[in-house]
């Protein structure tokens, strides 16, 4: 799964009054998956969307639809997501007390389930979900809004997580999310990330499908330059390794 790389494009920074025309374009620009931002203004400070949204974007494209949940107790919701049309539900690990049940919950639901973490939340809160989860998610910048700033010391914390998943053999993908541009991808590709997801990176940018292709040559490049992905030194693991 390492050796697949996936381009999410984030419809945070869409123009909503055109969204399926701009679905169309990203289809066309060769978006693997879309990624979309709910937000309920109370785990982060944003209002973003809600299940009707989904439920019409699910039905202008075929692409899958990487639903990233910034919502506080999302167990609450997974139901209506993954019935609205999520096919990869992701929930924040600092906004669940019972997140092994919402992981459960959206497997048993028939969505792959995955996991987020904030900036400052440590992997180690991983270590009893790992083999749960068919994605994580590291935020590369703290959630809530679309044109941030990428956040530099992510990379080591990638790294990390990128030694840990491969000692342990876990299969789940390691998405990035938050400042991913063409200027950077190569840096966060370096580090092990296999799904990029991209907002103001690729849609305030005027032709995606040249963006597009230019972050897969970045990725392909660092890759190829660093052997596959670079070793995480001097960080030490959950697990002692
Ligand atoms: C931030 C969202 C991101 C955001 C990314 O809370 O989770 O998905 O849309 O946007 P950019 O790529 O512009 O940072
Ligand atoms: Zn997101």
């Amino acid at each position: 799964m390492r050796d697949s790389v996936k381009i999410a494009p984030s419809l945070l920074a869409a123009d909503f009054s055109r969204l399926a025309e701009e679905i169309r374009a990203l289809e066309r620009a060769g978006a693997d998956w879309l990624h979309v931002d709910v937000m309920d203004g109370h785990f982060v400070p944003n209002i973003t969307i809600g299940p009707p949204v989904v439920e019409s974007i699910r039905k202008v494209t075929s692409l899958p639809l990487d639903v990233h949940l910034m919502i506080h107790r999302p167990e609450r919701y997974v139901g209506d997501f993954v019935r609205a049309g999520a096919d990869i539900l992701s929930v924040h690990v600092e906004a669940s007390v019972h997140l092994h049940r919402a992981l459960e919950r959206i497997r048993a639901l028939g969505a792959r389930p995955g996991v987020v973490l904030n900036p400052a939340t440590p992997i180690h809160h991983l270590e009893h979900v790992l083999h749960e989860v068919e994605m994580i998610l590291i935020m590369t910048v703290d959630p809530g809004f679309g044109g941030q700033r990428f956040i530099p010391g992510m990379l080591s914390k990638i790294r990390a997580l990128r030694r840990w998943l491969d000692r342990e053999g876990a299969p789940a993908e390691l998405e990035v999310d938050g400042g991913i541009k063409l200027e950077n991808i190569a840096d966060v590709a370096s580090s092990g990330a296999t799904v990029f997801v991209s907002g103001s990176g690729i849609l305030k940018t005027p032709d995606y499908a040249a963006t597009i292709s230019g972050m897969r040559e970045e990725i392909r490049k660092a890759r190829a330059a660093g052997g596959g992905f670079h070793e995480a030194k001097g960080i030490s693991l959950p697990g002692g390794g």
